[in-house]
């Protein structure tokens, strides 16, 4: 500790009171600001717990008040100085009522002038901050934001911990694992045309460390994922990864519901109520048109189908002959706020969504409004009407289409309404377990069954039966708990049979040999006494988001990644050197039009 001479820290900034008055102390941080008042110069000066204002006065020592001239925002200093009560008190302040009048300065680090103010709320864009993270990282808002997540792992060991679970690490260097979206690869240099995929999540190890016996496992752990981003996703992000032996759905649900009962009690102090809300998937989809449906608000989607199956407008009509729905959704006493323009806009934004249009119905004061109405029977409009439990000052909006298309829309919707209106309490929180999800879901792109968790996800057992049948009915054994509109963890129970597990294989359409080449250690393994077995992970840094109502993943995590996966900071990814690909026999082969 050269440079900082005989000084050493004895107290940090924002933790001085009035109780410490007439203490000497040391002070060590960053300049905030300076502000000179005559024979006095003012310091702001800043560490990680907060400010202390500290004051040059030649009168005290004619040394330090000729150093404080050199300051600038973001210097380094160490002081020594009195503790005082302030004459003219901050109470915006934690340390308000005192200020520190220094004896002696050392200037431990200077600093150019900052690209980025260190303040909160600073408008600055997005990518300055990311490429400056250091810098956008000592503002107080990132360091709670931090800390919070600090303190949620913390409880989150310290849980786990005492209910027997233990940490086991798994390899980044691995093979593909089950969860459907693209891998991150890694060349091997030993074995040329080769490559490790770096895991999308532990799932197969832990059920292996299972099979080995250890009973309960956890791990806090970097998953990677190459899909397409969006607000809360990130390529590279972080599970709490849960196994455990011996037990059904029940315990993890009830295990698991302690654990975020805890985080909630620690984190934010709050009770949950327990048992948490459950809904099935077809329930969830039906009623939010999503399966991770957003508690804090209604407009629930109600089924018209059944009113205007003959009708004369085709639009309703043709939708439910191509084995599509008509289903709609009431904002209930918000019907003045949405004027014929502001409703062409939802239109609009109803068609990112897919839907071909968004059919109206207005109840005013002078009846009703609708650009559809007359292409209904008063019969047909009545029916609307009564199904939405309409009245004066509502607006109902209707989709017609194939059926994942009118819940994506109105699922959708539902929120971008919410959102709009602002009628969303920011404060509350509403949990609920979505289960009874479907095994398989068809996926429109690959033209075929895949398996809606992953391929060893269990039966329910009273489905078992359906799967060599029916298997597209048969539901699963497995769990998502959904806070706020937000999947934030799901998980399931596992299959331990070889012959449920192969029927899976089967209604998957993988053939055997693409099984032996995927999975077959796991069913090697599987030969040799497997413990019934299920777990759940968690997607971190959503929780996170959730617990310090963060809107952007970016802010809750140290040096994320932006939108197209790049890492601004370090300028990642980049291109390498010839004999490094040439050492890995990798040819780069780009295409004119990239
Ligand atoms: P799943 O694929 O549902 O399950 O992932 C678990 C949770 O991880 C979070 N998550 C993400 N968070 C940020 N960015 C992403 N790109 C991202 N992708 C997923 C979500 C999600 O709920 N092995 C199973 C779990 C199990 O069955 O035990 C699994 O990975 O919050
Ligand atoms: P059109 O006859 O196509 O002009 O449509 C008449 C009204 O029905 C317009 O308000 C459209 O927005 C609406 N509409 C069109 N297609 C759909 C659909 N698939 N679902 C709901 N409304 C629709």
């Amino acid at each position: 500790m050269e440079n900082m001479g005989n000084l050493r820290r004895t107290d940090m900034c924002g933790n001085l009171r009035i109780d410490d008055e007439n203490r000497e102390v040391v002070l060590m941080g960053w300049v905030q600001k300076r502000r000179n008042l005559g024979g006095l110069t003012f310091v702001d000066l800043r560490d990680t717990t907060g400010i202390a204002q500290i004051v040059f006065d030649e009168d005290i020592s004619e040394d330090s008040f000729k150093k404080a001239q050199e300051l600038r925002g973001e210097f380094v200093i160490a002081i020594r100085g009195k503790v005082k009560e302030r004459e003219s008190k901050n109470p915006d302040m934690l340390t308000g009522d005192i200020e520190v009048f220094v004896e002696e300065i050392k200037i431990l680090n200077r600093s150019e002038t900052p690209p980025i103010y260190i303040k909160d709320n600073d408008e600055v864009a997005e990518n300055m901050r990311l490429k400056y993270r250091y810098l956008d990282l000592r503002k107080p808002h990132m360091q709670k934001l931090l800390k919070t997540r600090h303190k949620i792992t913390k409880v989150i060991r310290e849980f786990l911990d005492q209910n027997s679970f233990i940490d086991i690490e798994t390899p980044m260097l691995t093979k593909p694992t089950p969860e459907g979206a693209r891998d991150y690869l890694v060349p091997s240099r030993v074995h040329p045309g080769e490559f490790f995929a770096l895991p999308q999540s532990p799932q197969i190890l832990k059920q292996l460390l299972m099979v080995a016996g250890f009973d309960r496992y956890y791990q806090i752990v970097k998953c990677f994922r190459d899909e397409d981003l969006r607000a809360n996703r990130q390529p590279e992000f972080t599970q709490v990864d849960i196994e455990m032996s011996f037990v059904d759905m029940e315990d993890i649900i009830e295990i698991n519901e302690e654990l975020i009962s805890k985080i909630f009690k620690e984190v934010k102090g709050i009770e949950l109520k327990r048992p948490f809300n459950r809904m099935s998937f077809k329930e969830a989809m039906e009623r939010y048109g999503s399966d991770k449906p957003d508690l804090r608000f209604g407009f629930e989607l109600k089924d018209l189908s059944d009113i205007v199956e003959k009708s004369e407008f085709k639009v309703f009509s043709g939708a439910i002959e191509n084995n599509g729905a008509v289903k709609a959704i009431n904002i209930s006493g918000y019907g003045d706020e949405y004027s014929r323009k502001k409703i062409s806009k939802l239109e609009d934004t109803a068609k990112t969504f897919g839907a071909k249009g968004l059919a109206w119905i207005k109840i005013t004061s002078e009846g009703i409004n609708s650009p559809i109405a007359k292409f209904l029977s008063e019969e047909e409009l009545n029916g609307i009407i009564e199904r939405m439990e309409a009245k004066e000052g509502d607006l109902i909006l209707i989709v017609a289409d194939k059926k994942s298309v009118v819940y994506t829309t109105l699922g959708n919707l539902r929120i971008h309404i919410a959102n709009q209106l602002d009628i969303i309490d920011k404060e509350s929180f509403e949990i609920l377990w979505v289960v009874d999800f479907p095994l398989f879901e068809y996926d429109e792109d690959e033209e075929r069954y895949v398996a809606k968790h992953h391929p060893f996800t269990h039966p329910l057992d009273e489905d078992l039966d359906i799967l060599d049948t029916d298997s597209e009915k048969a539901r699963a054994k497995a769990y998502d708990i959904v806070i706020n509109g937000d999947e934030i963890g799901g998980g399931s129970i596992r299959i331990n049979n070889t012959e449920v597990q192969n029927k899976m294989f089967k209604a998957l359409g993988l053939d055997s040999e693409e099984v032996e080449e995927k999975f077959g250690f796991l069913l090697e393994a599987f030969k040799y006494g497997v413990p019934p077995h299920g777990g759940i992970a968690y997607g971190l840094d959503r929780l996170v988001m959730t617990l310090t109502n963060t809107d952007n993943m970016r802010d809750i995590i140290a040096f994320p990644k932006t939108q197209s996966a790049t890492c601004l900071l370090t300028d990642a990814p980049t291109t390498v050197e010839n004999a490094q690909l040439e050492e890995l026999a990798i040819k780069i082969d780009l295409k004119e039009d990239k």
